[in-house]
């Protein structure tokens, strides 16, 4: 008779904890010596719930830099982190937290990103932010790129369209690399590498002029760029810190067919491959042969050096880490091999509900790529962002009630121990926006998703208070009971 051990629930190291990014939580944007980002200078929708993150012209880049003021860029002033991070560290630690997943701003270490030597007194903020997590056994999970660089390098040379800037990042990670030595022991690379589809916020280049296929030239070449200076960062900390662990991090958009129509299931599965062929580039080393037909149709030339091929294979990450929010559905109408210009798209599926914001929730989508990828790449998983961007209300007893958060969490944290009980290896679960944070495809404050609210709105008034949630306690238990108590 067959019998192996099939797990039952979550490991016993299990890293529960939750997510954020430097330019959506930080604010501290022109102090102590710190640059103006790339983030900085996307201004905040005019009417509720617009996407503005690639929405920059030159016009409109010149009018930021002009613009002394967070007013209208509200991921200047974050919930300012900066200054409240030992109350923010303690209140994550009170609900039990093993992880803490966030990002250093590259222009706080190098303003310009050109410079020679690194600004210390950016080094030392993040000496004191890890400091502070380990003080209450808290393991910092660090994005090395989140959605932003200096401004100055897309003024300079466009961003990731140049190749120049693989050698700046290079610079910048190996000062990361040897400062944090033994003390960060998770690292990834590039938050949501497949964010170069949208544009600006990925690449850090100005496009918004340009066709739709010269758009898609100048995104897959600054994709390349950030693969290769990726894969140059996996083998820097290896040789540095050998017992560190490095992985890269994708936006996961499970895609199903909208019928069985044959031509639906081919339309989704090459779908379903656009948004893999990421990590079959940073988990397997080289580029997957569907991707080379799909760059001869789009008219995509890839320039690429002597060594760049050996350095993808040489830079395999070591684990897998994504984010998941939703899923897709696509039917043969869409013409998936025409490269698409926009990071979020699909039909609506009847079967699921949306958040206020129209993604479609889809827990059972998780289990479905959780074992998709543990099959495909046998490697570590480790979901990084998942959560519920709501309107939350604050009761005049200074109250939130979020149980619909709590719900969705609870949803999707059945889902993962599924997973485990497939056999997948998961190795944490970082909740996104643990404390409320600017929103990053909207830059509003009122898309909230935290445990913790934050008393600031969507102008930046308010007085930064820190208030735990319904949900806080909720996820306090979950951590407690090891993912066992979801009720
Ligand atoms: C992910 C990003 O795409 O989704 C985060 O990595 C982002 O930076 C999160 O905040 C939620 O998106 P939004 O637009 O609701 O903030």
């Amino acid at each position: 008779m067959y019998s192996k051990n099939v797990p039952t629930s979550f490991p016993k190291d299990f890293l529960w904890g939750g997510a954020t990014a430097a330019n959506q939580i930080e604010g501290a944007w022109n102090i102590d010596g710190k640059g103006l980002t790339t983030a900085e200078v996307v201004k905040k929708a005019e009417n509720h719930h617009t996407l503005t993150m690639n929405d920059v012209t030159k016009k409109s880049l010149q009018e930021a830099i002009d613009d002394k003021t967070d007013v209208n860029y509200p991921k200047r002033r974050g919930v300012d982190f900066y200054h409240h991070y030992k109350e923010d560290i303690a209140m994550l630690a009170e609900m039990g937290f093993k992880a803490f997943r966030l990002s250093i701003a590259w222009a706080r270490i190098f303003p310009k990103g050109d410079e020679t030597q690194p600004n210390e007194k950016g080094l030392e903020f993040y000496d004191r932010v890890f400091e502070e997590c380990h003080k209450h056994g808290i393991e910092p999970v660090v994005t090395i790129s989140h959605y932003e660089m200096p401004l100055n390098l897309t003024l300079k040379q466009n961003g990731w369209a140049s190749r120049e800037t693989i050698s700046e990042f290079t610079k910048y990670t190996r000062v990361l690399f040897n400062r944090y030595k033994e003390i960060v022991k998770y690292w990834m690379t590039f938050n949501e590498i497949n964010a170069i589809q949208g544009g600006f916020t990925g690449t850090g280049a100005l496009d918004s002029q340009l066709s739709v296929s010269e758009k898609a030239q100048v995104r897959f070449q600054a994709l390349h760029h950030q693969f290769v200076a990726s894969a140059l960062a996996v083998e820097q900390c290896h040789k540095i810190d050998p017992q560190a662990k490095i992985g890269c991090m994708l936006a996961r958009m499970q895609t199903y067919a909208k019928t069985s129509d044959p031509k639906d299931v081919r339309a989704a599965q090459f779908q379903d491959q656009l948004n893999l062929f990421y990590t079959d580039v940073q988990v397997r080393g080289e580029y997957p042969e569907y991707m080379n037909r799909y760059f001869k149709e789009n008219n995509v030339e890839l320039k690429m050096v002597e060594g760049d091929e050996a350095i993808l294979k040489q830079g395999k990450v070591d684990y897998l880490a994504f984010s998941y929010y939703m899923s897709n559905v696509t039917s043969a109408k869409q013409d998936v091999e025409k490269f698409s210009d926009t990071f979020i798209a699909g039909e609506s599926n009847p079967y699921l509900e949306t958040s206020d914001w129209g993604w479609q929730i889809d827990p059972v989508g998780l289990r479905v790529s959780l074992n998709e990828f543990w099959d495909r790449y046998r490697v570590p998983l480790f979901v990084v962002e998942n959560g519920l961007g709501a309107v939350d209300e604050l009761t005049h007893d200074g109250k939130v009630h979020d149980q619909y958060r709590i719900d969705y969490l609870r949803k999707h944290v059945i889902q993962m121990k599924e997973a485990i009980k497939d056999g997948v290896d998961l190795i944490g679960y970082t909740t996104w926006g643990p404390i409320d944070l600017i929103s990053a495809s909207t830059s509003e404050m009122s898309k909230r998703y935290g445990f913790i609210y934050v008393d600031q709105d969507d102008s930046g008034n308010g007085s930064l208070k820190r208030i735990r949630k319904d949900s806080f306690f909720w996820y306090k238990q979950v951590i407690a009971s090891n993912g066992d108590k979801l009720e």
